[in-house]
């Protein structure tokens, strides 16, 4: 019975423990606190210059490929250099779940 107990408390701390780990990185708050807003628009679809793409509903594994594509130099056209000083220092994480959130708008 006691061993039981133990082993309910200890898959209760692995689940919560896990379920930390996936929320840690909010991509609604990263969006703010990382600019992205200032010239992809509050909403992801209301850019600052007409010639700015649109984000909002952009599939999540295309949106990380571009940004990460963009930080890393990889992706050098267009107006690709605005942005890549916007992105230099962001990880791979926090881009994971910025495009996650901008999929779901
Ligand atoms: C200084 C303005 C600026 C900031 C800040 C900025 N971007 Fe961009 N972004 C651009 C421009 C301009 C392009 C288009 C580049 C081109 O012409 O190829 C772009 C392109 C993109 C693309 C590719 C879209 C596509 O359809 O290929 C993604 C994804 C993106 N930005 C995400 C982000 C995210 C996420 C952030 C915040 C971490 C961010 N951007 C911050 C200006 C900016």
């Amino acid at each position: 019975m006691k061993s039981k107990a133990i082993a309910i408390a200890a898959a209760a701390l692995l689940s919560t423990g896990l379920a930390g780990t996936a929320a840690a990185l909010d991509g609604e708050a990263l969006y703010t606190q990382k600019l992205c807003n200032t010239c992809h628009g509050a909403d992801g679809n209301t850019p600052i210059m007409p010639i700015y793409p649109k984000l909002g509903g952009q599939n999540a594994a295309y949106a990380s490929a571009q940004t990460k594509d963009i930080r890393d130099g990889k992706r050098t056209n267009g107006l690709s250099a605005a942005m890549k000083p916007m992105v230099a220092t962001l990880t791979d994480e926090e881009i994971d779940a910025i495009s996650k959130y901008l999929e779901g708008l």
